[in-house]
């Protein structure tokens, strides 16, 4: 199964290129940052880290309420190179970016042996400063480093190093730039320690593909959001010619699903920046609460069993309701009749409308909708994340969660047994509309897109990711991808006049690409690569 199979550490640039399956001229990319590293910092990098950026085909916002979702891995990446430097603080770090708008930053890690163990954070081994109110480019490589300077040198030093970062995955257009970013720097700290690789008594890698993306999630938090999985399950384990569907409970699990023939997905970027770490407080951590707090609502209505300090999810709740036993998952179509049932019972959850129309509720009718004791849902919902609103939407969110989970399994079934195109195209549709209107996450910029794309020839267009501004995703028959750009590009203003590749910077057709991996630098790599210089370029 994918979350134990290893971290592919190659050391032969044939094996690198062929796995991963992608068309971009990878190996100009790869060169370039190498050279520059050597040019910038006087030695060759030991390591060079791959991380991918995802296209989320169906599925939002609902990883974090623990339903499965179906992202594929995208062409576009994160390339973190990385080596050792000798003399200097443990842990030190340089860090430069190709992109001259981010400048070079330099940082270490403090030891808190003798600091009071007075937060969570405090109390933790090594500490690293992240503003999540002031986040810079390097706070994300800072994000990764985090979780294995604390999972793996208690007790132990890391070295210093020096590391130059590449990415081609736009920052804030939801195709995940910032898992893909904290995903390549945990796994390029863990491979200058020696932490990746097998020793001579170990097969494969010493962290799986599960473990990393576990790591991964706990150091994208760092960054001060509150983040699901599948921006990082995606980025892991993604198969160079397949989406994935990845699921969430009773544990990690991901399995391939073939794309139907004929299919493109094409993504086109509404260039409306969505940070979703500086707008987490309104809206991503609200979102996750207000799921939250929707479950213990409805669990307390069905008269499920909730353990008193349990932060209980939406997922959880419909197990319990129809009987699932405890760590083990029922049956796909016994939870697609569940999630139909558990969509009617959510209309309990509706607040009699009040005069604007208004289907939220404030802050003391939604934790008397808890059952809980303000002080205790303070500590389970508020005390890591700040959240604010006026309104929360307990019922809108929990509608949303429960009918997008089952189009997922909808979207799935017809991948794998056939069904047509139209019916992804009708689903999409459906996952936009209720993204609009019942979740909230998009924006009129989005939402014309999905239209234009519509008119346009796709048989289905939607946002990806978190929303609120960045890509669409829609499907379009193969044999119309060209003409399909071509009139997005004539009706959506922001890419009036857009030509060759100032336009395919915006909107592109999708390749699934592999997972993240690494490429060691080793001395006789310098003389093989000498022979595959005038056919793939010439990297070590
Ligand atoms: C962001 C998060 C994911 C997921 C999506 C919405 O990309 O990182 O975990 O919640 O938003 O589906």
């Amino acid at each position: 199964m994918a979350a134990k199979a290893p971290i592919p550490v190659y050391t032969q640039l044939n094996d690198l290129y062929n796995n991963l399956g992608t068309t971009v001229d990878h190996a100009t990319r790869w060169n370039n940052l190498a050279e520059e590293f050597e040019k910038r910092f006087g030695r060759k990098p030991a390591y060079i880290a791959r991380a991918p950026g995802r296209v989320n085909l169906i599925g939002e916002h609902i990883d974090y309420c623990l339903f499965g979702v179906l992202p594929a891995a995208v062409e576009r990446d994160i390339l973190i190179a990385i080596a050792p430097r000798a003399h200097d603080v443990p842990g030190h770090t340089v860090a430069d970016n190709l992109l001259p708008k981010y400048t070079r930053a330099a940082f270490a890690p403090s030891h808190n042996h003798n600091e009071p163990s007075d937060s969570a954070v405090r109390a933790e081994p090594w500490h690293l400063e992240i503003n999540p109110a002031e986040l810079r480019w390097e706070s994300y490589v800072k994000a990764g480093y985090y979780g294995v300077l604390n999972q793996y040198f208690t007790p132990g030093s890391p070295v210093p190093v020096d590391l130059l970062v590449t990415g081609s995955v736009p920052a804030g257009s939801g195709l995940s730039s910032s898992a893909a970013m904290v995903v390549a720097s945990t796994l390029a700290f863990l491979a200058v320690n020696g932490k990746l690789e097998p020793n001579l008594t170990n097969v494969g890698s010493k962290i799986n593909k599960g473990e990393l993306v576990q790591l991964a999630v706990r150091n994208e938090t760092r960054v001060g959001v509150n983040s699901g999985g599948m921006d990082q399950a995606a980025s892991v384990m993604c198969d160079a010619s397949s989406a994935l569907y990845i699921s969430f409970f009773p544990t990690l699990s991901a399995t391939p699903v073939a794309l139907p023939h004929g299919a493109v997905f094409v993504c086109a970027n509404s260039l409306v920046v969505s940070d979703k770490a500086a707008s987490a407080k309104f809206q991503y951590n609200l979102r996750v609460v207000e799921t939250l707090a929707a479950a213990r609502a409805l669990a307390l209505r069905l008269g499920v069993m909730v353990g008193p300090k349990e932060a209980i999810t939406l997922r959880e709740v419909l197990g319990r309701h129809v009987g699932e036993k405890e760590g083990e998952e029922i049956s796909v179509e016994k939870l697609e009749e569940a999630l139909v049932k558990l969509s009617q019972e959510v209309e309990g959850l509706r607040p009699a409308t009040s005069a604007d129309g208004q289907l939220g509720v404030k802050l003391d009718e939604m934790i008397a909708l808890t059952g809980l004791d303000t002080a205790t849902f303070d500590e389970l919902y508020f005390s890591r994340f700040q959240v604010e609103a006026t309104y929360f939407q307990l019922y809108k969110r929990a509608k949303h969660v429960y009918d997008e989970a089952l189009r997922v399994l909808q979207f799935r079934k017809i991948c794998i047994g056939g069904g047509s195109l139209e019916q992804l195209g009708d689903l999409m549709n459906a996952s936009q509309k209720s993204c609009a209107e019942v979740y909230e996450c998009s924006c009129p910029e989005l939402d014309q897109l999905t239209t234009l794309a519509r008119e346009a020839g796709a048989i289905g267009s939607r946002l990806t990711g978190a929303g609120w501004g960045g890509c669409t995703v829609s499907l379009v028959p193969e044999a119309q991808v060209e003409s399909f750009i071509a009139k997005v590009r004539d009706s959506y203003g922001p890419y009036k006049g857009l030509e060759g590749d100032k336009l395919s910077e915006v909107i592109f057709a999708t390749k699934p690409s592999s997972g993240a991996c690494v490429y060691k630098f080793e001395r006789r790599n310098v003389e093989r690569s000498n022979q595959l210089c005038s056919r793939q370029g010439c990297m070590p």
